[in-house]
């Protein structure tokens, strides 16, 4: 194991031990999130436990001298809160050499939630505003293997989210799509890359990374090495002219982070760069930030197939208040926002500070009920998913094929 992950290991033990006395320590990996406080995981903890960086205010005065506008609010507000080696990123961007994005779903269900929209709308604001190409790996081999469905069940999966993630609004020109089950016929260096990848990594290794066991299948022990090789340009040599040395950004929650530890670590013994990475915070479900929003549970979860009724509905009944027993406790104690729900998805979909502040600040104090904070709630989401709805139903099978050809992107080599 090289010296990152080792290290990795010694903060693990620091962390355990101190927690000893304190609550539960939070459960964070690709297949569980859960924590034992209603304000959710504790991600400073995090943090040291992974060893990324924090988004500090530097970074972000930085980011925005550099790209010349405001950043998205997700990074003013602490949504994406973690990166590693995003100064790289900032240091090629200002010298006008090339990068490129990579994010990806596991096409689990036929309906996607509003938590799988952040990594995608943050993404296409990361397009735009560095106009660089990305890829958007969809895992249905990842889903087949986990979960009960069937190889072509899965697949048609990919295709069913891949409308809602294209509804997202990426460009065309600068965006390539893909189903590992399909790339993996249509482009050998993807193959190829996957087993460099697999020869450097032991049984031991993904073991103790992902938690496997000896009653898992074979395929689970190897797929690791299949969600890597998009971080590396080699994999696409028809986006970027055969070369192998242009880095990639990879936005994504931070349950992925083991994924990528785990490419930053064999990157180097293949010659290739370590991916960077802008990690997000979980999506709460409408019960509580105790677990994050499940498309498996539909009562913890707000789909994009939603109908306005079905939304409100849905807010009114589930969505855990941070607000008093009764109108009298509520005006004389006030709200609390960090474990209100609402607040919460407000944070997520309310691009408007002002509106946003105004509401914390009259919600803290107890002045505005959990009622008129749910019905603001309400209205915003309604919104948003009718919008989204409206798009998708433009995205056609042949928008779709279009976003799946293997092609040259646009993008500007400036070295
Ligand atoms: N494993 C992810 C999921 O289950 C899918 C995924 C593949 C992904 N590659 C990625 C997510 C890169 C973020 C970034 O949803």
């Amino acid at each position: 194991m090289s010296v990152e992950s080792v290290q990795d290991g010694v903060q693990d033990l620091k962390v355990n031990e101190e927690n000893q006395d304190e609550q539960q320590e939070d459960i964070v990996d690709p297949w569980n999130v859960a924590s034992s406080s209603t304000a959710g995981v504790n991600y400073e903890k995090l943090i040291i436990k992974f060893g990324s960086s924090k988004i500090d205010e530097e970074l972000l005065t930085r980011m925005e001298k550099i790209i010349q506008q405001p950043v998205h609010y997700f990074l003013r507000r602490g949504i994406f809160f973690s990166h590693r080696d995003m100064h790289t990123i900032l240091n090629l961007y200002e010298s006008k050499k090339p990068f490129f994005l990579y994010t990806g779903r596991g096409p689990s269900s036929e309906a996607m939630h509003l938590g799988h929209l952040i990594p995608f709308m943050f993404t296409k604001w990361l397009q735009d505003v560095f106009h660089v190409p990305l890829v958007i790996q969809m895992t249905d081999d990842e889903k087949f293997l986990w979960k009960d469905l069937t190889l072509e069940e899965a697949n048609r999966l990919a295709y069913e989210n891949a409308k809602d993630i294209i509804a997202c609004g990426f460009d065309p020109e600068k965006t390539f799509l893909f189903s590992n089950f399909d790339f993996m016929g249509q482009c050998s260096n993807f193959y190829k890359n996957i087993c460099r990848i697999q020869k450097c990594v032991n049984v031991n290794q993904v073991k103790n990374i992902f938690g496997f066991s000896d009653a898992d299948c074979i395929g689970k022990i190897g797929f690791p090495a299949i969600q890597a090789a998009p971080s590396f340009s080699s994999t696409f040599p028809f986006i970027f002219d055969n070369r192998k040395d242009i880095p990639c950004l990879i936005p994504c929650a931070i349950d992925q982070d083991p994924y990528f530890r785990l490419t930053r670590d064999v990157a180097p013994r293949l010659g290739l760069q370590k991916p960077a990475l802008l990690h997000s915070i979980f999506f709460p479900a409408l019960q509580g930030a105790k677990s994050k929003m499940s498309a498996s549970d539909a009562n913890s979860s707000i789909f994009l197939t939603d109908t306005p009724k079905q939304i409100k509905d849905k807010i009114n009944k589930y969505a855990f208040s941070g607000g008093g027993q009764t109108v009298e406790e509520h005006r004389a104690k006030g709200g609390n926002c960090d474990i209100d729900v609402s607040f919460q998805y407000l944070k997520f979909f309310m691009d408007n500070d002002e509106r946003l502040e105004e509401i914390r600040k009259t919600y803290s104090s107890g002045e505005l009920l959990t009622g008129f904070l749910k019905k603001e709630l309400i209205e915003v989401l309604q919104k948003l998913v009718a919008d989204h709805q409206q798009r998708r139903s433009q995205v056609t099978e042949e928008v779709v094929r279009q976003f799946m050809q293997p092609r040259k992107l646009k993008f500007a080599f400036s070295s």
